[in-house]
């Protein structure tokens, strides 16, 4: 469906704006509404730009009728001027913390205490939840209206942080109701989503400030601002788990029914949770959980398993500061602390040297880890890990370990700093490291580098590559070491006898690895494209190089204007596509793999689709994704031109923030004024 379509309808209404107050109100239920879709529902009701619009219209009014402000109003999320500290809060109920529990047996022992504790014969009916990685917050809401956000603190005593919690988009300023409790305490966990944390340590990067090590600290350390307008920034999220204080109204009897009620308040609640029966249950819950671990937006440390009858839960009670009734199945921990004994490099199958942490073992996540990957030469540094340090390793499902943070209070005196060697420690070429890159590259390339030739030739055979069986790293490392292979071509010319010969194999399994090698030349000219480790070009690039031009020649022909013009090339990769290309030493190992036999369909090259053939752009101001260089280019693979100043011949421009002279000269010309948005919709196909 069209965007248009989608938001058809939800343009401006309501009252007259000349009745102010009535105008002011129904402009604060509109954003609360659209903004609950948005940030909560995550399906928006309206496109941003008229959301800002409504926006602006209730500053402007509350601008010049502030009798008009409330402390609900939509207006307020935004942090006014920074506090000299936080003052103290008195939690009325105490926010109590939670039993742990690992084993299989711990979950079936706290099944067996709850069945004991109510004398029950039946299976126990439990409420999953899952347990979210951040920091633990009560919200009052008087009269539906949200007046004091505190932390846990010690439980007992927590940090008044209504502030900073009013510019979190995803907590309603009011409940969704005409028939609020008179008082409520809601909880629930204040996080960040994987993605934004991303995002947040990526701008403290090129801001050259201190990294978050985890979305946790980054919850945290944004919640914690004495500055409002900094945590406005940081696009926390919130989901509600538990309760309070309660006025006024009736406790649900069950703890699913809170979470369901909550979510009709308007309240942002998981959709990971279920009421399961027995410990069975709960185990069943983990292990499913466990599974879709990674790819949660968020991050989480376990599963939290709440008996769900209100009343049971009374019966239980309590023990010192834990409740008898709820349980956290905690996942083995992803991180651990060990010394660092060495860094040494690594050299991959493009010269890039990877300096690597060689580590006193430490059994992470359940997994015993030796090794982690610093990444570049400025990652060591920004982390200032050096030779002796302690410090954080983790390890999240299949990603390689690597090193978090340095604790630095246990440095010791002799720490080392890590000097990445001036040539290759595996053909000792020199070391290279264009100003620009942040990867220093072994200059020695295939021929001089073994270790460049052994990567390369095991990405050719890898399974997303040319897929032989059988041609593992032990045998590949066997042939280049022997001098039987020196480019994927020699593959191919590899005999019976000669392979038999070689260290753990016999004539069967060299009989297996030639019938893989015949197999794989019957490919596709993706994997082709791809099995080449032209750097840049992974599996989707070559997809998309081997749609557009459908024949290896026409790629061969291609220039490199002609290769950007391909779906998500920039000029880098085209540059160093065509760089490949244009090497004869390359061009001759191509002509002996198609020699050998390798050989795939022909296609077609695509037709581009060519919607914005005849069409003149103007781009300016900051648009607030795209760089004006991508939106640029975008515009002229499909076929529209791109031009400096706007004239009467301007098709559109494409304003963003800060426009200055040229949006001026394009109202004065009449020339379409288009945003990043509306761009974005023209140049779908
Ligand atoms: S319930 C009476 N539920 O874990 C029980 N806590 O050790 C009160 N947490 O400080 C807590 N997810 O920050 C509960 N679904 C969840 C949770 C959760 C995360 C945190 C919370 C609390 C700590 C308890």
């Amino acid at each position: 469906m069209p965007q248009s379509e989608l938001f058809r309808g939800t343009a401006h209404q309501g009252p007259d704006p000349s009745d102010a107050r009535a105008r002011a109100e129904w402009l604060r239920d509109e954003l609360n509404r659209h903004a609950h879709a948005y940030y909560v529902l995550d399906n928006p009701s309206i496109p941003d730009a008229e959301y800002d619009a409504l926006f602006a219209e209730l500053q402007r009014l509350e601008a010049a009728y502030p009798e008009l402000r409330s402390p609900d109003s939509p207006t307020q999320r935004v942090g006014g001027a920074p506090l000299p500290e936080f003052s103290q809060v008195q939690h009325d109920v105490p926010m109590l913390s939670i039993n742990n529990g690992f084993s299989d047996e711990d979950i079936e022992n706290f099944d067996r205490r709850v069945r004991e504790g109510l004398s029950s014969k039946g299976q126990i009916s439990y409420a999953c939840e899952l347990k979210f990685d951040g920091l633990a917050i009560n919200l009052r809401y008087v009269h539906g209206v949200l007046v004091q956000a505190a932390t846990r603190g010690d439980g007992t005593t927590g940090e008044d942080v209504t502030a900073n919690i009013r510019t979190v988009r995803s907590i309603p300023l009011k409940l969704q109701t005409n028939n609020p409790p008179a008082l409520i305490d809601v909880r629930g966990e204040v996080l960040m989503f994987k993605t934004d944390f991303a995002r947040l340590n990526q701008r403290q990067r090129e801001a050259g400030q201190k990294e978050f090590a985890n979305p946790r600290n980054a919850a945290a350390g944004s919640l914690r601002q004495l500055d409002a307008r900094i945590t406005a920034q940081r696009h926390l999220r919130f989901f509600a788990y538990g309760i309070g204080r309660l006025e006024s109204a009736e406790f649900p009897l069950r703890h699913s029914a809170l979470l369901d009620w909550y979510r009709t308040l308007g309240i942002p609640v998981c959709d990971e949770r279920a009421v399961v029966n027995g410990a069975g249950g709960l185990l069943n819950f983990f292990a499913d959980i466990g599974r879709r671990r990674a790819q949660l937006p968020y991050e989480i440390d376990g599963v939290v398993y709440k008996v769900d009858s209100v009343t049971q839960q009374q019966t239980l009670g309590f023990v010192s500061r834990a409740p008898r009734f709820a349980l956290a199945h905690k996942f083995p921990a992803e991180e651990a602390t060990t010394t660092v004994l060495d860094i040494g490099v690594q050299v991959g199958r493009t010269g890039a040297l990877t300096p690597v942490a060689r580590l006193s073992p430490v059994s992470v996540g359940g997994v015993t880890v030796t090794n982690a990957t610093l990444h570049n030469e400025d990652e060591v540094r920004r982390k200032d890990v050096r030779i002796g340090d302690q410090v954080i390793v983790r390890r999240a499902g299949d990603v390689i370990p690597e090193v978090v943070a340095v604790v630095p209070e246990r440095r010791p005196q002799d720490a080392r700093e890590f000097v990445m060697p001036a040539n290759c420690p595996v053909c000792a070429s020199p070391i290279v490291r264009p100003e620009e890159e942040a990867v220093a590259r072994c200059s020695g390339g295939w021929i001089k580098c073994p270790a460049q030739r052994k990567g390369g030739l095991l990405h050719f055979v890898s399974r997303r590559a040319m897929d032989i069986e059988g041609l593992g790293e032990q045998l590949v490392e066997q042939l280049v070491d022997r001098g039987l292979v020196t480019t994927p071509a020699d593959f191919y010319k590899l005999g019976l006898v000669m392979l038999a010969e070689l260290d753990r194999m016999a004539e069967k399994s060299a009989q297996n690895v030639l019938n893989a090698l015949e197999k794989s030349k019957s490919t596709t000219l993706a994997r082709f494209i791809y099995a080449l480790g032209i750097r840049h070009v992974g599996e989707s690039t070559a997809k998309s190089l081997a749609r557009h031009f459908g024949t290896l020649d026409a790629l061969l022909e291609a220039s490199e204007e002609q290769i950007l013009a391909v779906d998500d090339i920039g000029p880098v990769v085209a540059q160093s596509i065509r760089g490949f290309l244009a090497d004869p030493l390359n061009r001759e190992l191509i002509e002996q793999l198609r020699a050998a036999g390798i050989h795939w369909e022909e296609n077609e090259p695509e037709r581009r689709n060519q919607t914005l053939a005849g069409k003149t752009f103007v781009l300016t101001g900051t648009l607030p994704t795209l760089k004006r260089d991508e939106a640029a280019s975008m515009i002229e693979v499909a076929g529209g031109k791109v031009a400096g100043s706007v004239s009467k011949k301007t098709s559109y421009l494409v304003a963003g923030d800060d426009a200055g002279s040229k949006l001026a000269k394009a109202q004065e010309l009449g020339v379409t004024i288009i945003d990043e948005t509306e761009l974005l919709k023209l140049l779908e196909p």
